[in-house]
């Protein structure tokens, strides 16, 4: 055939398929990435989302520090299965203050993305000193020594800091007072009110280990309790139906 005649002149010519598979992978690339420079925003702002609280932040840290992303993701894809198992589909925007974002590539362990709320404190304590002790065929590790580790929020306003250069809308507000919201949240006998008047009163105050002292799991648990409970589903609509 005449057409494939003229192919095989590119396909025993390296320099020409080279230069020809060059312009048409540009031409894809072009066509996909260009659009994103001209549309007002990328990630939709979506009401409810707020930078992470000092003490959330730690506790992120932690789970980051000790692989959690190894066994669990933060990413509910909006398959029929996924969605009844997990809740809505997570948006663009619920992963816009992660650096580094927490999706994983695997679950050895059930998704995250919106685990907050769903169990008590006592439980998620419970679990992490002994995970067999709730679900006896579980294979996660144990992480009892997280409560015997005390916090003091020494590097926490420049923690904070560190992210605002990465785009996270921190107020110099937040930055100052980042050490006494972080004591704040882990005491309801504390004044916190301005802990709530700088991040909403979504946040939850509590002694989340049920000891004195602030330890790697008050952190740890307050960053679990507030995953996926900041954007309320009853009143969200995607702007693609509005
Ligand atoms: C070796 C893999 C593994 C690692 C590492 C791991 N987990 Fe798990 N995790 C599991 C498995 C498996 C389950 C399901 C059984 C169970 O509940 O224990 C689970 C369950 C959970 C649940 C309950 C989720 C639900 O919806 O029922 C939470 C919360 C959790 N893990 C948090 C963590 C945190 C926090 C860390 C890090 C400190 C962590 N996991 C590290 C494997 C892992």
């Amino acid at each position: 055939m005449a057409f494939l005649d003229k192919h095989q002149v590119l396909e025993r010519n390296i320099t020409l398929l080279t230069i020809f598979a060059f312009l048409v992978v540009s031409i894809g690339g072009i066509v996909q990435i260009a659009p994103l420079f001209w549309l007002e925003n990328t990630i939709e702002d979506v009401e409810g989302m707020r930078p992470y609280t000092p003490l959330e932040l730690v506790g992120r840290d932690i789970y980051v520090r000790e692989g959690c992303y190894v066994c669990h993701s933060q990413m509910i894809r909006p398959m029929r299965d996924e969605v009844e198992r997990y809740g809505h589909y997570s948006l663009a925007a619920e992963s816009q203050y992660d650096h580094p974002f927490q999706w994983g590539s695997k679950r050895t362990g059930p998704d995250l993305a919106r685990v907050g709320g769903r169990y008590s404190d006592e439980w998620h304590l419970d679990h992490l000193r002994d995970p067999q002790s709730v679900v006896p065929e579980s294979v996660m590790p144990k992480y009892g020594f997280l409560e015997d580790r005390l916090i003091e929020p020494r590097h926490i306003a420049d923690r904070l800091r560190a992210d605002a250069m990465v785009g996270v809308p921190y107020s110099e507000a937040m930055i100052e007072n980042a050490a006494a919201d972080f004591r704040a949240q882990a005491d309801p006998d504390s004044d916190y009110d301005g802990l709530l008047e700088r991040y909403g009163d979504t946040v939850g105050v509590r002694n989340f280990d049920r000891q004195p002292g602030i330890s790697e799991a008050d952190a740890l648990i307050a960053y679990l309790q507030m995953l996926g409970t900041l954007v309320d589903f009853s009143t969200f609509t995607p702007v693609a139906s509005r």
